[in-house]
């Protein structure tokens, strides 16, 4: 993600890859909106440096007037309900703004987004450096979807975790669940771990099972869209299965996200909006249909992971430890 402060967002389109890097120019608000919703750009802290970026966009495209710039934050918002981070910041970059003159609303909205991307990287770094103390040498990961820096802007959250601790040869190996139906694990995390340099091996999501069970993984570890205040993790459909599998064979089951992941507005899990997408993602491969025409299909693209089946949260501030309701508490406190 490149921000181009009086123009637009410069994103790598993430639908493209690994087959191609293609870089686009987002200059409208219906662009960045189209870009969100059809995945271009994804993964949580990234939606939400794409909302800030999409709130200075339409303060130069629509005007910066209370009106227009609501109207953009509503749309915004609207386009994915699960990551936390994609509304938190499109209301965060309104707020600031109807704070201001509106003559300084442009301005003050991309120094706001320069200032969301900046503190990713900050936190990245910091988050990776506490999730590799959870590893010891030579461990055997596995991971789901995709969390590296295509879905921060930063180094990343669970996959940065994992690239640092093979820096520190604590992880060894890491298999990449592909992630139905979408891919994120086979098409994104399979090609930034072969651009790390990390040994890595791909697995269908329905092999994780036998894997896990055969005591050849040390720990799981993925990312999150949102996490209430009791520890409840919503993040990529498949991720409580692979925290059911690993709590029945007593491997640990880590979540690595930043403090601005968690939601303090919802006791537990069960009040987090899941987004519901087209039925054709299952159906159809790139178009090519993969069922009979017409077959119905359930596609949630999140899960929620109970509190009680995770090992430890890795944050920028350290790796929070159950029970999580306390934890969480103080930890956002002092943040
Ligand atoms: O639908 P996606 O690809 O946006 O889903 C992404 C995930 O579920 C990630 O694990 C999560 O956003 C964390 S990204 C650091």
């Amino acid at each position: 993600m490149v921000l181009l402060p009086g123009v637009g967002m410069r994103i790598l389109d993430q639908t493209a890859l690994p087959g191609a890097e293609r870089w686009l120019d987002l200059t409208t608000v219906a662009a960045a909106c189209e870009a969100i919703t059809t995945l271009r750009v994804r993964g949580a802290p990234l939606l939400g440096v794409t909302a800030a970026g999409a709130m200075a966009i339409a303060a130069q495209e629509m005007g910066a007037s209370d009106d227009a710039l609501r109207r953009a934050c509503r749309q915004v918002a609207g386009t994915r309900p699960t990551a936390v981070e994609l509304s938190s910041l499109a209301e965060a970059a309104l707020a600031l703004a109807l704070a201001a003159p509106e003559a300084e609303r442009p301005g003050l909205l991309w120094r706001f987004a320069e200032a969301v991307l900046l503190r990713r990287i900050e936190q990245d770094t910091l988050l990776a450096e506490h999730g590799a103390t959870l590893f010891a040498a030579g461990s055997h990961v596995l991971t789901h979807c995709n969390t590296g820096a295509l879905a921060t802007g930063g180094r990343g959250t669970a996959l940065a975790v994992i690239q640092r601790a093979w820096e520190l040869d604590r992880v060894a190996h890491c298999f990449a669940c592909e992630t139905r139906p979408l891919l994120q694990g086979a098409r994104l995390t399979m090609w930034e771990l072969a651009r790390a340099g990390v040994p890595s091996t791909l697995l269908a999501d329905s092999a994780a099972a036998s894997l896990i069970g055969s005591g050849r993984i040390s720990a799981v570890i993925t990312g999150a869209d949102r996490i209430t205040r009791n520890g409840d993790t919503a993040n990529k459909v498949g991720t409580l299965g692979l925290a059911i599998i690993a709590a029945r064979f007593g491997t640990p089951f880590y979540v690595a996200a930043p403090l601005s992941t968690f939601d303090p507005a919802l006791p537990n899990g069960s009040g987090i909006p899941i987004e519901l997408r087209s039925a054709a993602e299952v159906t159809e491969f790139r178009g090519i249909p993969t069922a009979p025409p017409g077959a119905n299909a359930y596609n949630p693209a999140f899960d929620v992971t109970p509190a009680a089946l995770i090992a430890g949260i890795v944050t920028e501030a350290g790796v929070l430890r159950p029970p999580f309701g306390r934890a969480i508490r103080d930890a956002l406190t002092r943040a």
